[in-house]
């Protein structure tokens, strides 16, 4: 991993996984637009997250909800009373910050070494050293209004995360579904939070998306399941984004610092450049989300246990993730410096490679010909296209065959294919790791199935 979060935010935009937004107006502070590769890795991972969390279970279903809900729901959720962080401001430059991340930050300045600053008022502005005011509270959500008037009656606001439409829906889906306890809901979605202090590249934007769900139980089984899960969170660490485990913090919440709602919350947090931060969680909201939406909406949303005739609110165990966080992380574990042989014996030169998980890099394979001659170029167009039936295709003919790889492994493209002038006659082509940079000669026929066997 990169010490400094900048080399990957510079091979980002030159390479096009994410650019700056709005960059010919002069950018957008903290807005981010994910490019060609960007926009394939992120695939990749909602993909893998997908077929891991839902598809390869039998407890789970699928929803895609509104962005825009009836403003009662975040009236029921708490969301209208209590999604908000405090901020101070400077008295003098009128900069506004977070309180939480201003006292964090003195925290590590050499003058607060002797007891840390507990509130804003022993702290001053990090950017004009003027006074700070009191704390205030500023709500996240982001409004807007339906139809042509702006009025109260009218607002609404962008969700701030996706797990309310699991909520209000939870009657429909059991009715559709038939489903018996436990089972999940699960989606992936956008959300919007209108951050104090945005930053760290993707890591706290103010529009990024989710991936969570909503696993519905019958309380007396909450510990085993909530075990369960932290399991099966273990499990698509290790296995499938194939991350180094040392790199995350398994951080127990202690009682008091949880939500009033939560009866154990666990944040899964990951030693960034920037610091050890959250990366995502899970927790037990136990009934809290159910017996509110109950209360404001009058609809009755429990469940009877077909066996017992028991009737209950449901209580939820909630697996959530950052979709884009989960994307930096694979970003920062990928990037690798390393010496490489060149094409003169002895000699090695520095290479950046990308060494994502083979099934997550956004360009599977590239075929490179040697030459640009008619002759070998049709051959190994045909090619490309052929094997863009089963895998993503990078087909690149400029430059020698040496910048060619390093390009790719800068991308993370695990195989590239070479077809030379013996690739005519013997009808082979040489098949080049990205990791061991071993080299194989396959025949043409072959390297379908031999490259589909590489990606399982
Ligand atoms: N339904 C629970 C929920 O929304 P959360 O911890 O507020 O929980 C879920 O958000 C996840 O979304 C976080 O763990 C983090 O991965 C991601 N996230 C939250 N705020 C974010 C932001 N401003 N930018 C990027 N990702 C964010």
């Amino acid at each position: 991993m990169p010490k400094d979060l900048e080399k990957v935010v510079s091979l980002c935009k030159r390479r096009g996984f994410i650019f700056p937004g709005s960059e010919i107006y002069g950018g957008l502070a903290n807005s981010w637009d994910y490019g060609p590769l960007g926009h394939l890795l992120k695939q990749n991972i909602k993909k893998a997250w997908w077929k891991f969390f839902v598809q390869e279970r039998s407890d789970m279903v699928a929803l895609d909800s509104a962005i825009i809900m009836n403003p009662k729901v975040w009236e029921a959720s708490g969301h209208l009373q209590n999604f908000s962080d405090e901020l101070v401001e400077c008295k003098k430059c009128h900069h506004r910050f977070r309180t939480d991340h201003i006292l964090e930050a003195a925290s590590l300045k050499p003058e607060y070494d002797k007891g840390q600053p507990k509130t804003a008022a022993e702290v001053k502005c990090p950017e004009c050293d003027g006074e700070l005011t009191d704390p205030k509270s500023f709500n996240l959500m982001f409004k807007t209004f339906l139809g042509t008037n702006e009025d109260s009656a009218t607002t609404a606001y962008l969700r701030p995360e996706t797990a309310a439409g699991m909520f209000v829906n939870f009657k429909n889906v059991l009715n559709a579904t038939r489903r018996r306890l436990p089972f999940g809901i699960a989606q992936i979605g956008k959300c919007f939070r209108n951050e104090i202090t945005p930053g760290n590249f993707i890591f706290r934007t103010r529009e990024f998306e989710i991936g969570e769900f909503e696993y519905f139980i019958n309380p007396k089984d909450w510990e085993k399941i909530f075990e369960m899960w932290l399991g099966e969170i273990k499990r698509w660490w290790q296995d499938v984004m194939q991350i180094d485990m040392e790199n995350l913090v398994w951080h127990e919440i202690e009682d008091g610092e949880r939500a009033h709602y939560s009866k154990r919350t666990v944040d899964i947090e990951y030693k960034y450049p920037f610091g050890v931060k959250e990366l995502h969680g899970i927790a037990y909201r136990t009934d809290f989300d159910l017996s509110r939406h109950e209360k404001v909406s009058g609809e009755d949303l429990k469940y009877t246990d077909p066996e017992t005739n028991e009737k209950f609110l449901p209580h939820v165990i909630e697996p959530t993730f950052g979709i884009d966080r989960m994307l930096l992380v694979s970003l920062l574990e990928a990037y690798t410096e390393e010496e490489a042989p060149t094409s003169k014996d002895g000699e090695t030169e520095a290479r950046i490679v990308m060494k994502f998980p083979k099934h997550l890099a956004p360009i599977q394979v590239a075929v490179l010909p040697l030459s640009k001659k008619e002759e070998l170029s049709s051959v190994s167009r045909d090619l490309a296209n052929d094997l863009r039936k089963n895998f993503s295709v990078d087909y690149d003919e400029t430059q020698s065959i040496g910048k060619r790889y390093r390009r790719q492994d800068e991308v993370g493209t695990p195989y590239c294919v070479t077809i030379d002038f013996d690739s005519l006659v013997d009808k082979k082509v040489t098949v080049r790791d990205r990791d061991t940079m071993a080299q194989e000669r396959i025949d043409i026929s072959d390297l379908k199935n031999y490259l589909i066997a590489k990606f399982n």
